[in-house]
């Protein structure tokens, strides 16, 4: 990760600096960086978390550097031990010339009083944020500074309610907030947001960080005022953006153009939560440092995949933004396909972002076009359940009755290449169906000549390995294996090898926004999306959705709480796939 060490040819190199001047030396692919770190850095240890370390634990140079940079640890032979007391040193000198101010761009909203503040307190009670922060609450609602902290008081507690010291460290943390209100599209507002920040920095070094948890709509207006009136004047600043990036490849390529008017693409991070969360984290570990798992990964062992994606609740309270984009722009165009990209892109370069973000790209453009006849689409419907009714899409007030929107669909995509040839991508999203979950399957081909097949009766397909990835909820790893049942006779069964995090590994699991915020923080941009990989993703479903729309193709429909649409079965089976979160027995 190049940003923080300073690409010295770094377009935004004025606005988005992590150090002072002095340190704008080299390019940290070319430089001796222990020579560097011993020169300009002091070895001192102010607080114990605070480093340039992205959240999965990386110093976040070590993995840029490696492969040709002399200064390497690694290469150098610094023992692994050693290694964070040598990336520790970067930031804490630094860190007592420079503030952090994060500004909450629309703080009232829901994202940002479930998601955004509870992580950032998460990150301040794990004290992995530095010494100097402040955050800002921006939004037109008129609100004191106490009435702000009153607000997220009530839900910043979420992950860590139950642990030591809680309620002084929430004290703390509530006394950096602040809260500024002001219309979106005003300069004079962000100007004044401006002058409180600048007076929370105190002279220090300023590094700026805008989430703009707001409609997209107004994503460019408050770009617009913040970067012409409240960008750091001697530190970075940095933009994190939610989705949705546009509607189709039309309007996304717009938005892109607008943003880039005022940020250089340096500058924004678009994030896709879903990028931030363990198993999506673990999925590239799991891949290129096991040998057991790589060499199978390619149409050779693999029979096809399944991005699966479903939630037990509706749309209840966000039928107007969902109406506007329906499932496929909501979860399949960057969740599942965020992922896809992810399990099935040629190994990287290095751990370096562009060389990660360029790999994914490769792989969306390789993609089969998306065609109609691939895709189901369904809408849940009224269903009356154990004495309870349970609202269909429709009945919304905030929906049109007649809408078409579809909030289920189930995709197969091709990925043309050599590794991929004819391997089903089978994805499929929906909400109000009878579980939660998000999960990857990967289905294994039979075994050639199966000594064994005749212990496996007429269906020859429940025998094959299937590795599971179980994002959420309960995350785990498991793969199915074909074993023998204890005892005299010959009989077989199929088993679990299962990794089931909760039972290894005791500490809670952070939310996917306290990562996403540290690496945007940090400078970390792996887990953000780059302008070309967006223009590939809605390249991909931008031809089906408008399809879709223009002939007003009608959704199934399936009851609340049920498994869904049976087309979703049919379209499986086109391709000779069983969805395997729908086995009964062991899915
Ligand atoms: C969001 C979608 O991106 O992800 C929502 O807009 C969806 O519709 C949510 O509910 C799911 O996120 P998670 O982390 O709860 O699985």
């Amino acid at each position: 990760m190049a940003a923080q060490i300073i690409p010295c040819s770094s377009p935004s190199s004025s606005s988005s600096l992590a150090f002072p001047s002095e340190f704008n030396l080299c390019n940290p692919r070319k430089c001796c960086f222990s020579r560097w770190v011993s020169q300009v850095c002091p070895r001192i240890r102010t607080r114990n978390h605070f480093r340039i370390k992205t959240s999965n634990g990386h110093p976040l140079n070590a993995v840029s550097m490696q492969g040709g940079m002399d200064g390497n640890p690694l290469a150098k032979g610094i023992n692994p031990e050693e290694q964070e007391d040598f990336f520790i040193d970067i930031s804490d000198g630094e860190e007592a010339h420079s503030t952090l101010s994060i500004t909450v761009v629309g703080a009232s909203g829901d994202l940002a009083k479930k998601k955004i503040f509870p992580a950032l307190f998460a990150l301040y009670y794990e004290d992995w944020l530095p010494e100097n922060f402040v955050i800002f609450g921006y939004a037109r609602t008129k609100l004191t500074d106490e009435e702000l902290r009153n607000m997220i008081s009530r839900t910043l507690t979420c992950r860590i309610d139950k642990r030591a010291n809680c309620e002084d460290k929430m004290e703390q943390f509530l006394k950096r907030c602040f809260y500024h209100s002001g219309e979106y599209s005003s300069e004079e507002h962000f100007a004044e947001l401006d002058s409180k920040l600048k007076e929370k920095e105190a002279g220090k070094r300023s590094n700026r960080l805008f989430y703009l948890s707001i409609p997209p709509n107004i994503f460019v207006d408050v770009v617009r005022c913040a970067s012409r009136k409240a960008s750091s004047a001697n530190g970075w600043t940095r933009v994190i953006v939610e989705k949705p990036f546009g509607r189709d490849s039309e309007s996304s390529a717009e938005l892109t153009r607008c943003l880039k008017k005022y940020l250089t693409e340096e500058q924004i991070f678009r994030i896709d939560h879903y990028l931030g969360k363990e198993l999506v984290e673990n999925l590239s570990v799991l891949r290129f440092s096991n040998l057991v798992f790589e060499p199978l990964w390619s149409r050779n062992y693999i029979r096809n995949v399944q991005f699966i994606f479903s939630e037990d609740f509706g749309t209840e309270g966000r039928g107007g933004y969902f109406d506007n984009y329906g499932i496929i722009r909501d979860i399949m165009q960057n969740h599942l396909l965020q992922i896809l990209a992810l399990f099935a892109m040629e190994t990287p370069v290095s751990l370096d972002a562009e060389d990660i973000r360029n790999e994914k790209v490769k792989v969306l453009r390789s993609m089969k076009p998306l065609e109609l006849e691939d895709v189901i689409i369904g809408q849940y419907k009224g269903h009356n359940k154990g004495g309870r009714t349970y609202p269909g899409y429709i009945d919304d007030s905030t929906v049109p009755s007649n809408s078409i929107t579809p909030t289920f669909a189930a995709a197969a995509l091709f990925i043309n290449n050599a590794r991929w040839d004819g391997v089903p991508f089978l994805m499929k999203a929906g909400k109000a169906l009878h579980r939660k979950r998000a999960e990857i399957r990967v289905q294994f081909r039979h075994v050639p000549g199966n000594l064994y097949k005749r212990n496996f009766g007429t269906d020859l397909d429940k025998a094959t390995n299937e590795l599971v990835l179980r994002v959420q909820p309960d995350e785990a790893i498991y793969l199915k294996i074909n074993n023998k049942v204890p005892g005299l006779g010959m009989r077989l069964d199929r088993s679990d090898l299962n990794l089931l995090y909760r039972a290894r590994y005791p500490s809670e699991i952070p939310d996917a926004y306290e990562r996403l915020l540290l690496d945007a923080i940090a400078g970390e941009r792996r887990l953000f999306i780059r302008s070309d990989e967006l223009d590939a993703a809605w390249s991909l479903f931008t031809p089906l959705l408008k399809e879709l729309e223009a002939k007003k193709i009608a959704p199934e429909l399936y009851p609340y709480g049920s498994r869904g649409p049976v087309g979703a079965h049919y379209l499986a089976a086109k391709y000779n796939v069983r969805w395997g979160d729908l086995g009964g027995d062991d899915d």
